[in-house]
């Protein structure tokens, strides 16, 4: 089958999907105010005032309702309001949003990142979110993280890529990313990648569309779900 068919062929239920999300969340609301409420104003105005105009990568990040807002959808896309906690891992978890959101529907949370941002590392302890600092490189395992998880989640990913260069992971850098990321997970865990686009606005080569759908993953434009064969899905 042709690329552009098999995305046709991936596109086709996605209208109906996207309005069945917007009305699951309606469904199933997570209120902003108060997770927002948690958050030490007067420490949060003062991060807002140092970057406020600031030309700094990422000074974007310090807009945090607008931050918290898109994380509680992604929290609701997830399920992860309907689940009993769960152990989560985000990889370059920058700011610490979506574990901050998680922590406050129970869930138990740990970032990894590596520390290049200040802001980030400023929220991350505004929010008082753990942060493992590590840098993931092709073909080198994670390191050791002392416990599992029942979620590993990437959001706007990054750290497959070396973005000057337009060099992208291929099928080889994922399969052993991929393989490696088992030994993290409990047993019926689940795995998210929200990819970003290359310059080509494609979130994907062929071979590599082709090589998540033969893991079993459900992929729909930017996201990459790998969810637990029959047989091994968790008590929710
Ligand atoms: C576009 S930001 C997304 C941050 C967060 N996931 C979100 O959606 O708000 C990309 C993140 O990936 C991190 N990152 C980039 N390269 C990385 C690498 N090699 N290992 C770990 N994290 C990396 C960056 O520090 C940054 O936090």
């Amino acid at each position: 089958m042709k690329f552009s068919h098999k995305i046709a062929k991936l596109a086709q239920p996605l209208t109906y999907r996207r309005a069945w999300r917007k009305a699951e969340r309606i469904i199933h609301p997570i209120p902003l105010e108060p997770i927002y409420a948690r958050i030490d104003q007067a420490r949060l105005a003062a991060i807002q005032a140092e970057y406020a105009g600031s030309k700094e990568h990422y000074a974007k990040y310090a807009d945090v309702r607008r931050w918290l807002q898109l994380n509680i959808s992604r929290a609701q896309d997830l399920k992860l309001q309907r689940f009993a906690p769960r152990a989560v891992l985000d990889l370059g978890c920058g700011g610490g949003f979506f574990l901050f959101v998680l922590r406050q529907l129970g869930h138990t949370c740990l970032g990894l990142d590596i520390d290049e941002f200040p802001l980030f590392t400023q929220l991350l302890e505004l929010f008082e979110v753990e942060r493992r600092v590590w840098t993931i490189r092709p073909f080198e395992p994670l390191p050791e993280l002392d416990r599992k998880f029942d979620f590993v989640t990437a959001f706007s990913i990054d750290f497959n890529r070396i973005s000057k260069q337009d060099w992208w992971w291929g099928p080889p850098e994922w399969a052993f990313f991929l393989d490696d990321l088992k030994r993290h997970l409990n047993p019926g865990g689940r795995i998210f990648l929200g990819l970003n686009p290359g310059k080509n606005k494609e979130f994907y080569t062929p071979e590599l569309l082709d090589f998540f759908l033969s893991r079993g993953a459900s992929v729909e434009r930017e996201n990459v779900l790998f969810r637990p064969k029959s047989g091994e899905i968790p008590p929710s």
